[in-house]
């Protein structure tokens, strides 16, 4: 198990190193300090049922059923997932346009931005492989009800705006986890695996972000009110396996 903390520490902290770092007087100024405060943000106990460390920012972990819901219908949960990778791109392209000022979250965000994008090609390179078609699919109500906690005055709609992101990208890296290690296809699991990486260094990165802008105990509390509302979201029944239900 430590190799497996030591890996996906890797995963993250790598990434950040690169990302130039504004003074702020509430950023981790040193990167001695980022790394404390994702150290903080990340258990590492597995359990039975999930190999992978178990995710700080999240309240519940996911439900047992569904694993088998979602390799019910692999194609499906495919194209959700190329909804999920596109729609990731544009909460960071939203984030830039709306705060152009804070150099950190731009440069961190352009970077996420082009690897969801990237992202969003290779998910839709396995669609036309598998032929199946692009095409619009009812949403849960997990995205929409994460929306609506976000405040609408500043300060408090960008620090919401990204916990949010943050609580949805570590459920994003929890369920790809769960497919790499479940999916009967090889390859297709191999190709989870590398985006479950990704996805742990996005939850990590837009977390750095709410605490170089804001102070870590307002994060802390704010972040425990929004993962509340984020398990009871996908307590909610929905008729249609998706990476968010
Ligand atoms: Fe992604
Ligand atoms: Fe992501």
């Amino acid at each position: 198990m430590k190799n497996a903390s030591v890996v996906l520490l890797r995963f993250i902290l790598t990434p950040l190193s690169l990302y130039p770092l504004a003074a702020s007087p509430h950023s981790p100024d040193t990167m001695a300090e980022q790394r404390y405060c994702l150290g903080s943000a990340i258990a590492m106990a597995p359990t039975i049922a999930n190999p992978f460390p178990t995710i700080h920012l999240l309240k519940t972990p996911t439900r047992d059923s569904w694993v088998g819901e979602a390799l019910a219908d692999l194609d499906i949960i495919l194209l959700d997932h190329s909804h999920c990778e596109r729609k990731a791109a544009g909460v960071a392209m939203n984030l830039m346009f709306r705060y152009p000022s804070s150099e950190k979250l731009v440069y961190v965000l352009t970077d996420i931005a082009q690897e969801e994008l990237s992202h969003f090609a290779q998910v839709n390179h396995w669609l036309a492989q598998r032929r199946v078609p692009l095409r619009q699919l009812p949403a849960p109500p997990y995205g929409a009800g994460l929306s609506r906690q976000v405040r609408k005055g500043e300060p408090e709609r960008m620090l919401d705006s990204l916990l949010v992101a943050a609580l949805i990208e570590a459920r994003s890296h929890e369920r790809l986890g769960l497919l790499a290690s479940h999916c009967p296809e090889a390859k297709l699991a191999a190709f989870y695996r590398s985006l479950m990486a990704s996805e742990a260094r996005h939850y990590g990165a837009y977390w750095v972000l709410a605490t170089t802008y804001f102070d870590r105990d307002l994060v802390a509390t704010r972040l425990e009110d929004l993962a509340r509302v984020e398990s009871e979201l996908l307590a909610m029944p929905y008729p249609a396996p998706r990476i968010h239900s």
